[in-house]
């Protein structure tokens, strides 16, 4: 007897604790729908993620780690207690929808622009090196520049930044969790 081309794709699989329903897994993608002034996590994504809970796993879009790591307009970020709220009402929705979510989470470095952070202060480079990219920010797409080269301390401080984010959003309990 021939098994349907589909049926293994739709078959249960355990991927660590985890019970994924079926091996569908959505891919990360940028949608740039937090457009609000803090980039805050919106009702918006809440439906575009609960609409698409029927995957096993859902990844969401690149998330910034930290106010520093920015660099795309209209990309979300999980940097504070807003955010990070924000990010839960999206978990409660795709698990009120029977699916499960984990957060991509970002950090653009030199890959940004001055115009994206709070300040206005260029962005931070393991090198001051241009790396030549065209960044999106508001109203359409700037060259990048050179950044600051950063110093022990700033990499110290965006190691801790995606360090606590990992630790906070991954293995925190399945109430509070991005991912559970
Ligand atoms: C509009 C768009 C947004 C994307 N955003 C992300 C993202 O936030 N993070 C990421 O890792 N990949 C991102 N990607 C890459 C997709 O996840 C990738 O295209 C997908 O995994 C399919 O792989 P393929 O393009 O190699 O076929 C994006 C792609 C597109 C088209």
């Amino acid at each position: 007897m021939s098994t349907k081309p589909t049926e293994g794709l739709l078959s249960p699989y355990t991927l660590g604790d985890l019970k994924l329903k079926n091996r569908i897994v959505m891919a990360p993608l940028t949608r740039t729908r937090a457009v609000n002034q803090g980039k805050v996590p919106n009702a918006l994504m809440a439906e575009y993620y609960a609409q698409r809970a029927g995957a096993g796993l859902i990844i969401t879009e690149g998330t910034f780690v930290s106010e520093q790591g920015q660099g795309w307009y209209g990309a979300p970020g999980i940097y504070n207690e807003e955010r990070r709220a924000g990010w839960e009402r999206i978990t409660d929705a795709v698990h009120s929808a029977g699916g499960l979510i984990f957060v991509q989470l970002w950090r653009q470095g030199a890959v940004s622009h001055r115009s994206l952070h709070d300040d206005g202060r260029v962005p931070l480079g393991p090198s001051a090196v241009n790396p030549e990219q065209l960044i999106h920010v508001k109203g359409g797409r700037i060259m990048s520049e050179t950044p600051r080269e950063m110093s022990l301390q700033d990499i110290k401080q965006a190691v801790k930044d995606t360090v606590s984010k990992f630790k906070a959003d991954l293995y925190t309990s399945s109430n509070s969790s991005c991912t559970r």
